[in-house]
């Protein structure tokens, strides 16, 4: 019997509520599928920035480094601005660890209404690939001269040939194997070096994936067409930056961001990926037992998918879209119920 090690990292706001409230069930769908895991807690994030002035401790990167998978909730707090809250935590984990694939399903589950009119159930289902590790959230640039007239801000992406060629082979493997096909979001019309770059490395990958049909899309478009024509896409792929504003796009337009689930993956076993839900800590709510648990349910899917636990990552996958699908079932307020947490995730164990 495999026991994985797994660092959880609750982190602010909602996270700890849905990360806590979902920690019983998915030990549950461990057992049932012959396996368990032990879960190691950090409480990392702003109450400790608060406190000491630091996210997460020096030795942080090298405490995760032995662990199988790291699941994190969210981090963000109203009282500390948010670039300390993602370069303190989020982001020195995504590049410590090489997590270069941002991978982050969109679905239209039954029983879940979209705002686009005129789509049900499995009309939207694609997934995007976004670069993690480097394009526009490099740490490259400065500000000089503060507080002057002639103040001056710099901040430059970063295009690898090995970064953008990692994930956009990635990007390729799924839509092979989803037997779909790949739409590359650019905007090398306006951005002629690093965009028409990717372009060139997409058009090179592509003789490796004769059967993978390619469209390219300049970022603008994308989000029209994220809502125009969702159901045309299948497999998309995406510089940091684009990734993450398309992704929120597809949350919403599959019903809520506490739907929307992701992993930062490194392909190897060589170091951890890590898996959390797309939303933040949704100051708005935090507090109120309402925080839909979903995304972290779906989130842990793809935790064990990952881990080669196909068993257990179909059982919570397919626990939530039954839970989805039934009207008689608890929902939270997000997807138009009233439920709490809890009754959500009381729910989801019952149908285990
Ligand atoms: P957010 O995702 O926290 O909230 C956006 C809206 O969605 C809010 O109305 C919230 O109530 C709702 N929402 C989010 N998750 C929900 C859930 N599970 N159940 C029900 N409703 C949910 O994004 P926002 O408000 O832009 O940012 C809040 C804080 O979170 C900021 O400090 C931000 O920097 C941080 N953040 C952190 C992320 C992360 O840890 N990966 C990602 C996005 C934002
Ligand atoms: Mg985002």
């Amino acid at each position: 019997m495999d026991a994985y090690e797994i660092a959880v990292i609750p982190g602010d706001g909602i996270g700890p509520e849905v990360v806590d409230a979902a920690l019983p069930l998915v030990a549950d769908a461990a057992e049932e599928a012959g396996f368990s895991f032990e879960t190691t807690r950090f409480d990392w994030g702003t109450e400790r920035y608060l406190d000491r002035g630091e996210m997460m401790p020096d030795d942080g990167l090298d405490r995760l480094s032995a662990f199988d998978s790291i699941f994190l909730g969210a981090v963000g707090h109203p009282e500390v601005p948010d670039h300390v809250t993602l370069h303190g935590l989020l982001l020195p984990i995504r590049k410590g660890f090489d997590q270069y694939v941002c991978k982050r399903p969109n679905v239209l589950f039954e029983g879940i209404e979209s705002p686009l009119r005129g789509y049900g159930s499995g009309d939207i289902d694609f997934v995007v690939y976004r670069e993690n590790t480097e394009g526009e959230y490099a740490s490259v640039g400065g500000r000089e001269h503060r507080g002057f007239d002639h103040e001056t801000a710099v901040q430059s992406a970063l295009f690898t040939r090995r970064g953008t060629e990692r994930i956009v082979r990635a990007a390729f493997e799924a839509a092979a194997a989803r037997e779909g096909h790949l739409t590359s979001v650019t905007k090398s019309n306006a951005q002629a070096h690093s965009m028409v770059f990717w372009d060139d490395v997409v058009e090179e990958v592509a003789t490796e994936f004769p059967s993978v049909e390619v469209e390219r899309l300049l970022v603008d478009a994308a989000a029209m067409d994220l809502i125009r024509r969702p159901h045309e896409f299948d497999v998309l792929v995406a510089s940091n930056l684009f990734g993450d504003i398309l992704t929120d796009v597809g949350a919403q337009i599959t019903g809520s961001m506490g739907l929307a689930p992701s992993g930062n993956v490194h392909p190897d076993e060589s170091s951890p990926s890590m898996f959390e839900p797309v939303h933040g800590s949704a100051p708005d709510i935090v507090g109120e037992g309402v925080a839909n648990p979903l995304a972290t349910v779906l989130s842990w899917s793809m935790l064990f998918e990952e881990l080669g636990e196909t068993r257990a990552a179909d059982a919570l996958w397919t626990g939530v879209t039954d839970q989805l699908a039934d009207d008689d079932a608890p929902r939270t307020p997000d997807i138009g119920g009233t439920a709490g947490t809890d009754d959500v995730v009381a729910d989801l164990r019952s149908r285990l």
